[in-house]
């Protein structure tokens, strides 16, 4: 089987799978970020490379406080434990999105991840936080216009490359399979760019329950495509 290089995962439905259950949303989310840890370690001994997940968008603070601050709270466990993961599993871990909205501990906690972890070989794990596509691509674009500004880049040399030179994923290659997990059809601003020429796998299973198995079938179905890129397939 041909393991995508780079899997993306919009991990949705941790709400609707607690409300199912009776418990309340936060739950969801607790047991959506155990998750997180097992498929990272699942992800990898399949052989994937580079596996970016979307956390908290931009528009997420649109929640009730009372969930924004539960995701947060969340967060900020979540990125201690990720550290003990990513020694353990020598996992290299990069935050995308404008953490400068964060609260300065979950900040320094991220920093203290990313360079704890920069030199690591297993798994390249990417978390989306305050992460909004357009909005990365905005600030990309000030970037730019600044250095054109102070004259270390002209506007005809602007490229594809450059530009992405600019995103926060810079460095990081263009995901070969999308999964969204709960039913949503829909990219709700994640990885606009990146996403051009990728595989999108869509499955009703909430991101709590979505195991090994369900990742084995993303990746079947994955194989069974034929991956083109604007041309005409060799026969
Ligand atoms: C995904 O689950 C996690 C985050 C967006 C933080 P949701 O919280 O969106 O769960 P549903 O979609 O409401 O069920
Ligand atoms: C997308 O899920 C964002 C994350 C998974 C972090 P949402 O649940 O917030 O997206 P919408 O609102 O259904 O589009
Ligand atoms: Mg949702």
């Amino acid at each position: 089987m041909k393991i995508p290089q780079h899997v993306a995962i919009i991990l949705d439905g941790n709400g609707r799978w607690a409300k199912k259950r009776g418990m309340p949303r936060n739950y969801g989310h607790v047991q959506g970020s155990k998750n997180v840890e097992r498929i990272c370690e699942d992800a990898y001994k399949m052989g994937i490379k580079y596996l970016t997940v979307y956390a908290f968008s931009t528009e997420n603070w649109n929640r009730p406080k009372d969930e924004v601050d539960a995701l947060m709270k969340l967060l900020r466990n979540y990125m201690k434990t990720c550290l003990k993961t990513a020694e353990k599993n020598r996992m290299r871990v990069r935050v995308i999105g404008d953490i400068s909205r964060l609260d300065e501990d979950i900040r320094k906690r991220i920093l203290e991840l990313e360079k704890a972890s920069e030199h690591n070989d297993g798994l390249n794990f990417q978390i989306a936080i305050n992460y909004g596509s357009r909005d990365e691509m905005i600030r990309a674009m000030r970037a730019m216009a600044k250095d054109v500004e102070a004259g270390t880049l002209a506007p005809e040399a602007i490229s594809e490359k450059i530009f992405e030179s600019y995103l926060d994923t810079h460095d990081i290659p263009d995901p070969d399979l999308l999964i969204r997990t709960s039913g949503e059809l829909r990219l709700s601003n994640y990885l606009l760019w990146q996403l051009a020429y990728t595989e999108f796998y869509f499955t009703d299973v909430p991101w709590p329950d979505f195991t090994k198995e369900e990742l084995t079938k993303a990746i079947e179905q994955y194989n069974s495509r034929d991956r083109r890129f604007g041309g005409v397939k060799e026969e």
